[in-house]
C-alpha cells in the first residue's frame, strides 16, 4: 500500500477518540460500572453530537426539498400547518434549479447556490465576487485537499502551516508527500503571529532545499482561537508577495466570534482588496464551512472556497479535478445556500431563526469563557481567551512523576493525561501534541460544546480530576 498513507496522523480522530467510542459501546453492553454515566466528546467541533439543536428553518427546507412530493398542490393544505411559506417557497426555488437532490449536480456546485454564495462574499466584503470562481465542496476538508493536491508538485514543496495547527493540514501533506514548513504562534502573546516568524520558517526551509509554495493561515484559528487584526493581515499579505507564495485562509470559524468589538472577523478577501491595485493577482484561495458557526451541520458535508487572482487555466484544472469526483453532495449544498441566504427580517421565519441564532451564540461566549476560567483555575494550567472558533488550548506543566509514568507506558505526558482524564471522567479532549506544540510542553484542547445545563457538571468533573491527577503523581 501507500506508505504516504501509514505516515499521515488525525489526532482528532486517534487513539482517544476510539477509547472514547468503545467506552460508549462497551459500558452499556457490558453493564460494566463505569465513574461516569456519559461520554463527553469534546476531541472535535461537531456541535450537534453533543446536542446543539439544528436551525429550524434549515431542516425544513432540507426535509421539503428531500421529498418533494410535500409541495404538490394537493398538500398545501397540510403542509401550511407544518412549515412556514418562507421555507415552502425556498424549497419550490432551490428545487427549481437542482432539479433532484438524488441527481449528480454541476461538478464545480450548482450555479445558482454559487451565485448566493457570491453575493454573501460582495455583502460581507464589500467587494464584487465572481462565482465562477467559487467552487462548492463536501465541507472545508474536500477544499483544503483538492487546493493542497493542486499545488504540491513534488516532495520539495513545502506549505507553512501554523503550529499548534488543525490536523487536516499535517495529515494531507502527509499524504501527498509534501513538506510540512512550522511556523510558530506565540502563546505568551494571545497565539500572536509575527512575519519575523513567517520569514524565519520560510527561509529554514530554503536552507533545507524545500520549495514552500503556499502559507495556511486559519483565522479564527483552531486550537488556538486566536483572531488576526486587520493590521497583522496586511503584513502576512506583503510576506506572501514578497517571498512569491499563495495564501491559504481557512476561515471556517468566521461567525464564531466571542469579543467581536475588540477582535471582528475580517476576511482575507476584504483586507486583500482594501490594499488597492497594486496587489492585482495575488493568489489567495479562501475556506468556508457549514460545520461551523452556529449551523454545526458537519454531518452534512458542506462548504466552498474562493479562488481569487488565479490564472484562467488553473482554475480550468480545477474543475476538472472536481468533475473526477462528479459533484459535491447536493444536501450539502442546500445547506450552503441556507448558510449565505439565512431568513431576512420580515420573513416569517426570522424571529425564530434569529432566536435560535442568538441562543447559540450567547450561549458560546458564556461557555467559552466559563471553561477558560475553569482551565485557569487548575494547579499548574494556563490558558488563553478564545476570541473565536470553538476550542480552548491550555498548556498543562505535569509533575515529573506524571511525566515518567508517561514515558514508561510509551505516550507523551499530554496523551497520558489526556487519556487519565477520559477513563475517568468520560470527557474526551485532544493531546497538544496532535496539534504541534513547542519541544517540551504540554497542552491539550478542549471543545466548549457541551450543553448549558450540563456546563456546570462538566467543569466541575474537570476540576475533580485534575486536583486528583496532580496528587496521585505530585514530586
Ligand atoms: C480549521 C478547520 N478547517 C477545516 C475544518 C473542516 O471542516 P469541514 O467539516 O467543513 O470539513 C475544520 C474542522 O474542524 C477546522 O477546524
Amino acid at each position: 500500500m501507500n506508505q504516504q498513507i501509514r505516515e499521515a496522523q488525525y489526532a482528532v480522530r486517534g487513539e482517544l477518540a476510539i477509547r472514547s467510542e468503545e467506552l460508549k459501546n462497551v459500558c452499556p453492553m457490558t453493564g460494566v460500572n463505569l465513574p461516569f454515566s456519559r461520554v463527553v466528546g469534546c476531541n472535535i467541533g461537531n456541535p450537534q453530537a453533543l446536542d446543539q439543536k439544528p436551525i429550524t428553518f434549515f431542516r425544513q427546507v432540507a426535509s421539503l426539498v428531500e421529498y418533494p412530493e410535500l409541495l404538490k398542490e394537493e398538500n398545501a393544505e397540510i403542509v401550511s400547518r407544518l412549515y412556514p411559506s418562507d421555507a415552502v417557497a425556498r424549497a419550490k426555488l432551490l428545487l427549481k434549479h437542482v432539479g433532484s437532490v438524488g441527481a449528480y449536480s454541476h461538478s464545480q456546485g450548482i450555479p445558482h447556490i454559487r451565485e448566493n454564495v457570491a453575493k454573501f462574499i460582495s455583502e460581507r466584503d464589500g467587494y464584487a465576487a465572481d462565482p465562477s470562481k467559487i467552487y462548492l465542496t463536501q465541507g472545508a476538508s474536500a477544499g483544503v485537499q483538492l487546493t493542497l493536491e493542486m499545488i504540491i508538485e513534488h516532495n520539495k514543496v513545502g506549505i507553512m502551516i501554523p503550529i499548534p495547527q488543525y490536523p487536516l493540514y499535517t495529515a494531507t501533506l502527509a499524504v501527498l508527500d509534501a513538506n510540512p514548513v512550522p511556523y510558530y504562534l506565540d502563546e505568551s502573546k494571545g497565539w500572536g503571529l509575527t512575519t519575523k516568524e513567517l520569514q524565519r520558517s520560510f527561509d529554514e526551509a530554503v536552507q533545507k532545499g524545500i520549495e514552500t509554495r503556499a502559507l495556511v493561515i486559519i483565522n479564527p484559528g483552531n486550537p488556538t482561537g486566536q483572531c488576526l487584526t486587520e493590521d497583522n493581515m496586511r503584513e502576512i499579505i506583503e510576506f506572501c508577495r514578497k517571498n512569491k507564495v499563495i495564501l491559504l485562509a481557512d476561515e471556517v470559524y468566521q461567525t464564531n466570534i466571542y469579543r467581536p468589538k475588540d477582535r471582528p472577523f475580517h476576511s482575507f478577501k476584504k483586507v486583500l482588496k482594501s490594499m488597492g491595485s497594486d496587489y492585482e493577482g495575488f493568489e489567495l484561495i479562501s475556506y468556508h464551512s457549514i460545520s461551523k458557526g452556529m449551523i454545526g451541520e458537519c454531518g452534512r458535508r458542506g462548504g466552498y472556497f474562493e479562488c481569487e487572482g488565479l490564472c484562467d487555466t488553473v482554475l480550468e484544472q480545477i474543475y476538472k479535478i472536481s468533475s473526477i469526483s462528479l459533484c459535491p453532495n447536493v444536501q450539502g449544498q442546500i445547506m450552503v445556500d441556507l448558510m449565505v441566504d439565512p431568513p431576512k427580517k420580515g420573513d416569517p421565519s426570522y424571529e425564530q431563526y434569529k432566536k435560535e441564532y442568538d441562543d447559540i451564540y450567547s450561549s458560546l461566549i458564556k461557555r467559552a469563557a466559563i471553561l477558560e476560567e475553569t482551565f485557569n483555575s487548575l494547579e499548574g494550567c494556563t490558558c488563553n481567551s478564545a476570541d473565536g472558533a470553538m476550542y480552548l488550548f491550555p498548556q498543562i506543566r505535569l509533575p515529573k512523576k506524571a511525566i515518567e509514568a508517561a514515558r514508561a507506558a510509551g505516550k507523551e505526558p499530554d496523551h497520558f493525561y489526556c487519556m487519565a482524564m477520559l477513563e475517568s471522567t468520560g470527557v474526551c479532549m485532544v493531546a497538544g501534541s496532535g496539534f504541534g506544540q513547542v519541544e517540551g510542553t504540554a497542552h491539550f484542547r478542549s471543545t466548549f460544546l457541551p450543553q448549558p445545563e450540563l456546563f456546570a457538571d462538566f467543569c466541575s468533573g474537570i476540576k475533580n480530576f485534575h486536583a486528583d491527577f496532580m496528587d496521585r503523581y505530585r514530586d
